[in-house]
């Protein structure tokens, strides 16, 4: 998804820059870019927004490597969060700062509104957006950019309580595939207890940070589709003891029926001959009494 993104960006620069590049220049821009070429930056006043300009186009190329490289599993958030503060705060400078370029403009002016692509814009937002969509800040206590200028990251505790059972269940995965064992059976409470705190996440906030979204899918893909241990597997096994159950009812039922039926009648037939002796007795008794 990320870079599918950053390719449709980069080919909309592409293709504005075509058209402006084959349409006529600008007569003012190419006058600036004549005039700034010609003081060489050795204007203070000209270099000042210059400067922050480089220094955006720097940390904005770092950002984007980061994000690049940290895109699969998802990791941009807690992995490039010291080049998204960086690369924004360049930015937030540019937009609402005090540099000023040659002319004295506001660097707003000198870089925003003099063509039509507005690159320094389309950077800018590209960055935010990619922060903003992975919903970055739900991973930090705090994460920004003290008036002395140091950086201030502090990972929120759901952040690292979540990792750490991350790390459990990895440990566990590979520790039972290593040793030949059954994942599912072996990992069952790692697994629910990951799962249990991102539900929980989920019903609080509703807006996880993408880290943890991407993490929580991959595992219970593995789950379900590698070691194919999903809840439904356990509501077969479910289905299939009990039908088992069912399916010897008759099997022990008949005997025990055949047994206690059989027990009756001997006992029938020990009373019936018990009946018998006593009546033969009794008639005996009473022949001999006659
Ligand atoms: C960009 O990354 C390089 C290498 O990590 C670093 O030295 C440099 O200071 C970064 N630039 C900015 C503007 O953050
Ligand atoms: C900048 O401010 C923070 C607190 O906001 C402080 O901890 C840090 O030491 C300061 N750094 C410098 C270089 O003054
Ligand atoms: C996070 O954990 C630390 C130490 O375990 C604790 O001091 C801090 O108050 C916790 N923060 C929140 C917001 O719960
Ligand atoms: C995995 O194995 C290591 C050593 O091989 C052991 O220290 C660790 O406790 C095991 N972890 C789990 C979850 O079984
Ligand atoms: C795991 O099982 C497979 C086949 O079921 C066997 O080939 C392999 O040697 C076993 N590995 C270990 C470490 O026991
Ligand atoms: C989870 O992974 C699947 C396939 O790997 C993907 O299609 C889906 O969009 C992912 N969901 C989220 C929320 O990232």
């Amino acid at each position: 998804m990320m870079t599918k993104t950053l390719g449709k960006y980069l080919s909309f620069l592409f293709i504005v820059c075509n058209v402006i590049v084959r349409g006529e220049l600008d007569k003012e821009v190419q006058a600036d870019v004549l005039a700034s070429k010609a003081f060489g930056g050795s204007s203070p006043i000209e270099s000042s927004c210059e400067a922050f300009i480089d220094k955006f186009a720097e940390a904005a190329a770092n950002f984007t490597l980061c994000s690049i490289l940290f895109a699969s599993p998802i990791q941009i958030c807690q992995s490039c969060s010291k080049q998204y503060l960086l690369a924004n705060d360049y930015y937030q400078t540019i937009l609402h700062g005090s540099p000023v370029d040659w002319k004295n403009r506001p660097c707003r002016d000198a870089t925003l509104n003099l063509d039509r692509v507005h690159i320094v814009k389309q950077t800018g937002d590209y960055i935010n957006n990619l922060w903003n969509n992975c919903f970055c800040s739900k991973c930090f206590e705090k994460a920004l950019i003290t008036k002395n200028g140091s950086l201030e990251i502090i990972v929120s505790n759901h952040t690292k309580h979540f990792q750490k059972l991350a790390d459990n269940m990895l440990t566990c995965e590979w520790n039972t595939t290593s040793g030949n064992l059954s994942v599912c059976s072996h990992c069952n409470q790692q697994y629910t207890a990951l799962n249990k705190l991102y539900e929980d996440l989920a019903e609080d906030t509703g807006e996880i940070c993408m880290d943890i979204v991407d993490a929580v899918n991959r595992t219970r893909q593995r789950w379900s589709k590698d070691y194919k241990c999903s809840i439904r597997k356990r509501d077969h096994v479910a289905v299939i003891i009990i039908s088992v159950i069912f399916a010897l009812i008759p099997v022990v039922f008949y005997p025990a029926v055949y047994i206690h039926s059989s027990k009756k009648e001997t006992d029938l037939n020990r009373q019936r001959e018990h009946q018998m002796t006593t009546e033969t007795l009794v008639r005996n008794s009473h022949s001999s009494q006659s």
